[in-house]
């Protein structure tokens, strides 16, 4: 054969793979998804305030609980049932690498689903990805209540042993709706949107908000004596950083966090923000003295303490007993642990992924966050901020019709503390290892706050917290000796209530292997920050790693907002399907 046959060989097996890999294909009425989504606004109900609109998913809050399998792949389907408003769904915690408009985040990755239509998501979780997740809209203020569950259920036995398990999807909730607070946090000057009038578990709760009671009724979680459950807690609150703790129940082992196994570490309490998840294994009482134990929940880092309770309950589940809050707290919750369970979580045995070396980084990029309050009141990092209305149109889909935004320079990058002032990106090589160092310093009016940052596209190795800024020759020294968890959401803490203007204080420090082309998100997971623009976009890869997976002709349809990927009442979607992995299952 001669040389020049065997390129075209190669060429032809190359677009043959190709085109096994990516298909285009036309979910019509025969098509069935693997599970639906349909999501509504609707006067609602929640605690103890008067009805009012509510971004709901099958018609409750928190939405139903979705259980995947690691290592396959399915087709979440998700109804945009409101008249008036734009959506989206975010698989938090899960790397979105295959389907690469499948993120969710409205303008970075896809367009979002117009009124009255509909998206096709196709999710594949990755073997080593089984654990505690949830789902949420990412437009606006929705997340608030438009979330759910999303457990991915281990392919072989977990490497911990239970009897049962109970969910604790932790939400919270506000006076106003969702587009009285978003009009409020962008207006100039700032209406904040108050405080959390209630922290919520599973949707129901009441407890105190600023000392005023609310009598409303609390969760009730089931269980019975002598067994071991495991407790998937999920900070799904807009807000809330909850301290929490369960009466008569000091034996809390940790055994997974953010969807990573862990070696069991004990703790009488949690902390958990917003976009954090944690597995607790809990045996219960042998023979129970009593029937019901508080699971008590607080605000930290707030102007007020919004109170919460939800039970425990070894009582008969049938029929339904109806719990209300104490009259007074039945515990004092610690204060704010700063850095808890930084240097304290390692990686399970059986899951310890070997974790590049400070030798290995080739690069840091320190995210200094801010407050402005010169004009309207907004979160800046490295100077800039990022909001739904920067830019015009998502940030894949511009790079795709190459015409609004360019690819992000590493050269301007580089002469900018890591962020391309023309894109307003991160750009980062594939390969790279790199350390990124998210800053706290004191805002142009002195305040300090605390912030939980949560990662898109791939988890990063926490490498911990402190004060001051960071030094990462005393930090490598301290995590000597040890491995640390890879996680998709941590706290940067603030170490006082207020510093100078620009006073740098506080760091956390992540490391990232760069494996995922894409763009993707950096952001702090609390609602309001995100809308005043605590947000981050990172351009993963070249044009060719990021955009060549496939070819423009096929992706046509994710261009256009409302495009022919969107279904509707009429138009059957035409859609890429992008896993490979679609053959064994069907
Ligand atoms: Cu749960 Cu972009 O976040
Ligand atoms: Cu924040």
């Amino acid at each position: 054969m001669h040389f020049s046959d065997f390129l075209s060989l190669l060429l032809l097996l190359a677009l043959e793979w190709n085109v096994e890999a990516i298909k285009l294909v036309c979910h019509d009425e025969t098509f069935v998804p693997d599970a639906v989504l349909r999501v509504t606004a609707e006067n609602h109900t929640t605690s103890c305030l008067p009805s009012k609109s509510t971004v709901l998913v099958n018609g409750t809050s928190p939405g139903p609980e979705l259980r995947l399998v690691e290592g396959r792949t399915y087709w979440i389907r998700v109804y945009n049932d409101m008249p008036a408003a734009n959506l989206t769904m975010h698989w938090h915690g899960l790397s979105m690498a295959v389907s690469p408009f499948a993120d969710g985040t409205p303008s970075t990755s896809q367009w979002p689903i117009p009124p009255m239509h509909f998206f096709d998501y196709e999710v594949s979780p990755a073997v080593g990805m089984a654990g505690t997740y949830f789902y949420h809209s990412h437009v606006g203020f929705q997340a608030v209540s438009a979330a759910g569950p999303l457990i991915i259920d281990d392919c072989e036995e977990p490497p911990y042993k239970y009897d049962g398990e109970k969910i604790v999807f932790i939400g919270d909730t506000f006076t106003g709706n969702d587009s009285t607070i978003e009009a409020g946090l962008v207006h100039n000057p700032l209406v904040w949107s108050g405080e959390a009038a209630a922290i919520l578990v599973n949707g129901q709760g009441g407890g105190t908000n600023n000392g005023t009671a609310c009598n409303a009724t609390l969760s009730s979680l089931d269980v019975e004596p002598g067994k071991t459950y495991r407790f998937r807690f999920i900070g799904g609150t807009a807000l809330t950083f909850a301290s929490l703790a369960i009466e008569g129940h000091s034996n809390l082992t940790v055994i997974e966090a953010d969807g990573s196994y862990t070696e069991p570490y004990n703790t009488s309490f949690l902390q958990v923000a917003a976009g954090q998840r944690y597995s607790v294994l809990l045996t219960t009482k042998p023979a129970s003295e009593q029937t019901k134990y508080f699971m008590q929940l607080e605000s930290r880092e707030r102007p007020t303490v919004t109170r919460g309770y939800a039970v425990l309950n070894y009582g008969t589940p049938d029929p339904p007993s109806t719990f209300y809050p104490p009259a007074q707290p039945v515990m004092t919750l610690p204060n704010t642990t700063l850095g808890f369970l930084d240097y304290d979580l390692h990686p399970h045995s059986m899951y310890g992924e070997e974790y590049p070396s400070a030798q290995d980084v080739t690069r840091t990029i320190t995210m200094t966050v801010h407050q402005r309050v010169t004009g309207p009141t907004i979160w800046v990092e490295n100077n800039y901020n990022w909001t739904e209305q920067f830019p015009q149109e998502p940030y894949l889909v511009s790079l795709y019709k190459n015409d609004g935004i360019e690819f992000p320079s590493m050269e301007r990058a580089l002469a900018n503390n890591g962020i391309d002032p023309v894109t307003r990106s991160f750009p980062a090589q594939i390969g790279e290892v790199i350390e990124i160092v998210i800053q706290n310093t004191g805002a142009d009016a002195g305040g300090l706050d605390a912030h939980p940052f949560h990662a898109h596209g791939a988890h990063y190795w926490d490498l911990g917290s402190g004060n001051g800024t960071y030094n990462a020759t005393a930090n490598n020294l301290k995590l000597t000796g040890s491995q640390p968890v890879k996680r998709d959401t941590t706290m940067l803490y603030r170490y006082a209530m207020t510093t100078g203007n620009g006073t740098r204080m506080g760091w956390r420090a992540w490391r990232l292997k760069v494996t995922e082309p894409g763009v993707w998100m950096i952001h702090c997971h609390i609602l309001q920050h995100m809308l005043m623009g605590m947000q981050t976009v990172w351009v993963m890869g070249n044009s060719s790693e990021v955009l060549g997976k496939v070819p423009t002709p096929e992706v046509e349809g994710y261009l256009t907002y409302g495009g022919d990927v969107y279904g509707n009442e009429t138009h059957a979607p035409n859609i890429v399907q992008f896993s490979d992995d679609w053959e064994e299952e069907q």
